[in-house]
């Protein structure tokens, strides 16, 4: 499948995107606890800490790794990504150890059905076009035998955001609703709204949930 988003990030935005974004694991902890008042690896643990620490893990749109990174610092040892971008699978390689992160798109993700525990995205649903929500999101459920996680910009309702001057590339929602709608199937099983702290993101929200299958 191929989308205006797409060309998007696998063009000169998505390379300027990595190279601002890339941050070593002290820094992305900083990040967060700015943003949020604690780590990321504390947001995760809050949501699906419980699970076995050998749990199949796919991240779908991973740049160069910090979270699955992060997931490694849990303990988590099964670790894959999927990443459009080539320029940040070749940075992920020097960023991550012991992790299996290749280029792809979420909308053909190239494993079969059921083979991971978990399947999540962090900051990704929030740069797919609504109307393709159903492809990539069915892709993520397909390669899911329990699991579908998300950390993702939130509103109640469907806004489209200007993103660094461009429209057509950002919009917030409510991701896990949203899964519940396609697939009514899914449970939910874990829901957070984390609201950002700072100032300059003064009523922005991200939501962390975890749904069952
Ligand atoms: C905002 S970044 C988030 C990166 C990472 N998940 C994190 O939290 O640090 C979005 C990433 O998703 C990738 N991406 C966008 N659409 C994708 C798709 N259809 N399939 C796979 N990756 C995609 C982009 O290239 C980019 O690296």
């Amino acid at each position: 499948m191929h989308t205006e988003q797409i060309d998007f990030w696998t063009g000169t935005f998505g390379k300027e995107y990595t190279d601002r974004n890339t941050r070593d694991q002290q820094e992305w902890d900083s990040f967060f606890i700015n943003y949020f008042g604690c780590t990321k690896i504390d947001i995760n643990n809050r949501c699906f800490g419980h699970l076995p620490k050998d749990a199949k893990i796919l991240e779908v749109g991973t740049n160069t790794g910090m979270q699955l990174a992060g997931l490694q610092r849990m303990g988590f040892s099964n670790l894959y990504g999927i990443e459009l971008q080539w320029y940040a699978v070749e940075k992920a390689k020097e960023y991550t150890k012991g992790i299996n992160i290749i280029q792809a798109s979420g909308f053909d993700i190239p494993f079969k059905d059921s083979y991971f525990d978990l399947v999540i995205t962090n900051g990704v649903l929030i740069h797919i076009a609504p109307k393709d929500l159903p492809a990539i999101m069915g892709e993520i459920v397909r390669c899911s035998k329990q699991y579908i996680a998300g950390f993702e910009y939130y509103a109640e309702q469907q806004t489209d955001i200007n993103y660094r001057g461009n429209a057509g590339f950002l919009w917030k929602m409510d991701y896990e609703a949203k899964y519940r709608e396609l697939f009514p199937t899914l449970k939910q099983a874990y829901k957070q709204i984390y609201p950002y702290l700072t100032e300059q993101e003064q009523g922005n929200k991200d939501c962390m949930y975890l749904l069952e299958k």
